[in-house]
């Protein structure tokens, strides 16, 4: 992710993801499940922006899609998991943007626990390491170490164990998103899941091997073990992806735990094709976007 410094602040931009792959492995003892995921960073971004001032006090604004401003926003979870891991404190006026959906498998909610923590990396006197900042962003969610990096990676454990995909084998493509305007929170989704061991896994490797190749579409097939409970404890939005597939001929994905859905395209004329269906059939709130190519060097 990339920061920007602008006097005694610094301006983030945590961008949305995509899994274009997720299966799950098996259900651990600590409650959680072992997965094997590819996450893509898309331009589909909130704003963070994050001044050190005078003082202890933490004031927090958000605009844009209504969130949550106290203990529970994971910005200020963010910030205080900083301090009890890198005193002493310091005072900080933080304004939030919020475009990403909430609820909507996006990640957003990582997205801006990760910025915070960068940003704070940026502003404190004694920096942590980045293996310690990582560390930190995990005890917040499964999917904030992802975002430290972005681009595209491998999500293993619970998703937290990152390893980043070069550029060069990642896809570079337009994306429809439809967020249907409800969440799809996540720990009901995994409640749903029944675990048959002896299912055929798909294969990441495989699935790995082929991102980087010239895309047609619905090749490589994305894919997500979290669709069936997904689409078992939303039956409505569940009839609202067959109904935009079959309107559009493309197989909309689940993205996370839902509840957004997504297709790839080549190109962004096509993109908004798919887009402009969407709007007719009044589906949800839809956006297009592009991957966001990690760029070597980037600020982590
Ligand atoms: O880590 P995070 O806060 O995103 O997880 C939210 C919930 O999703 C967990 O409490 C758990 O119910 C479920 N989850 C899971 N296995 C994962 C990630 C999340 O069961 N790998």
């Amino acid at each position: 992710m990339n920061l920007e410094r602008r006097g005694d602040a610094v301006v983030l931009h945590p961008p949305a993801k995509l899994n274009l792959f997720l299966e799950v492995l098996f259900r651990r003892e600590d409650g959680f499940h072992e997965l094997e995921t590819v996450f893509h960073a898309i331009d589909l971004c909130d704003e963070l922006r994050v001044e050190r001032v005078a003082g202890v006090d933490h004031r927090f604004a958000a605009r844009g899609r209504p969130v949550e401003t106290g203990v529970d926003n994971l910005v200020v979870r963010a910030a205080e998991a900083f301090f009890s891991a890198r005193p002493p404190r310091f005072g900080l006026k933080t304004d939030l943007t919020k475009s990403i959906p909430l609820g909507a498998g996006l990640g957003g909610g990582s997205a801006d626990a990760a910025g915070m923590l960068l940003a704070l990396n940026a502003l404190a006197d004694d920096p942590l390491p980045p293996a310690k900042l990582s560390a930190i962003g995990a005890t917040l969610g499964s999917d904030v170490p992802f975002f430290f990096s972005c681009g595209t990676a491998v999500g293993r454990g619970r998703g937290e164990q990152i390893e980043p995909i070069e550029a060069a084998n990642a896809p570079d493509l337009w994306f429809v998103v439809l967020y249907p305007g409800v969440p799809a929170p996540t720990p009901v989704v995994y409640r749903g899941l029944t675990l048959d061991l002896k299912r055929p896994r798909k294969d990441l490797r495989r699935f790995t091997q082929t991102l980087g190749q010239p895309w047609k579409p619905d090749s490589p097939p994305f894919h997500n073990a979290l669709t069936e409970p997904f689409r078992k404890a939303f039956p409505e939005l569940a009839a609202l992806q067959d109904r935009v597939s079959r309107a559009t001929g493309r197989r909309f994905t689940v993205s996370g735990s839902g509840s957004s859905l997504f297709v790839a395209m080549p190109s962004k004329d096509e993109a908004d094709e798919v887009r402009g269906t969407l709007q007719a059939m009044a589906a949800g709130e839809s956006f297009v976007c592009r991957s966001l190519v990690r760029r070597p060097g980037a600020a982590r």
